[in-house]
């Protein structure tokens, strides 16, 4: 399995390619840690825990590409392959979520292809998450180039969730036994639960708080 980077030409679009997504990557991460200082002026608190950003590997995309039934070229990869550049933001509380998500969608150079609020509609596994699809311009010296990136969103619960979940689904090739299965599905509950609560938690203390200050 291999992408067709045979000619030397070939090899230069592969890195150019590449140098695309990751500078995309570095606007979206530069996008979220502005808004996140800003809040932190502004509401003395920091809606995002932590970033991690990755670019698929060329292995990755090739396994996709034939998945979906196209030939591993540079022109498929670019146009069917949406996650190329990913990046996943870790949050504290539901409703830091969906407030990071307006913020980028209201970027006048973003663009938002697309949605998928798994929050509201978790997937049968139990998963949960905020994904978007965004395309950002990239300046290069001749042309811009708005480029695709994932974003996923998702709280520090969901996201402890998803990589335990993530593990087990590659120990067991995807056929997790049965009581693993519904273990996780009953643990991504417990998940929905603890978000819920710690969120009613945290808006108490915000509303105590601001009761303390304004006597
Ligand atoms: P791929 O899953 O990447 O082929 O794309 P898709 O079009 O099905 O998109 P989807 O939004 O369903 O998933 C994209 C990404 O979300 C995955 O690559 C994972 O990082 C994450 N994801 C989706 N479903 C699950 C899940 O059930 N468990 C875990 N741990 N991660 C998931
Ligand atoms: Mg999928």
């Amino acid at each position: 399995m291999e992408l067709r980077v045979e000619r030397d030409s070939d090899v230069d679009s592969w890195k150019e390619v590449i140098l695309i997504y990751n500078s995309a990557l570095k606007q979206i991460a530069t996008k979220l840690e502005i808004l996140n200082d800003e809040f932190q002026h502004v509401h003395r608190y920091n809606p995002i825990e932590h970033i991690k950003s990755r670019i698929k590997t060329a292995e990755s995309i090739v396994k996709k590409l034939k998945r979906h039934g196209y030939e591993s070229t540079i022109e498929n990869m670019v146009k069917y392959v949406n996650d190329i550049a990913g990046i996943r933001v870790i949050c504290s509380f539901t409703s830091d979520i969906y407030e990071i998500a307006d913020m980028i969608s209201n970027q006048r150079d973003i663009r938002v292809i697309s949605v998928k609020d798994y929050i509201v509609k978790p997937k049968d596994s139990g998963y949960k998450s905020y994904h978007m699809l965004v395309t950002v311009p990239v300046y290069l010296s001749d042309r811009i180039v708005d480029t695709k990136v994932e974003i996923q969103i998702r709280t520090v619960a969901m996201d402890f969730w998803a990589s335990l979940e993530h593990k087990i689904h590659y120990k067991f090739e995807g056929n997790a036994p049965d009581h693993i299965r519904d273990e996780l599905v009953e643990c991504a509950r417990m998940v929905s639960d603890l978000d819920d609560r710690m969120l009613s938690l945290n808006e108490q203390v915000q509303r105590f708080q601001k009761v303390y200050q304004d006597s």
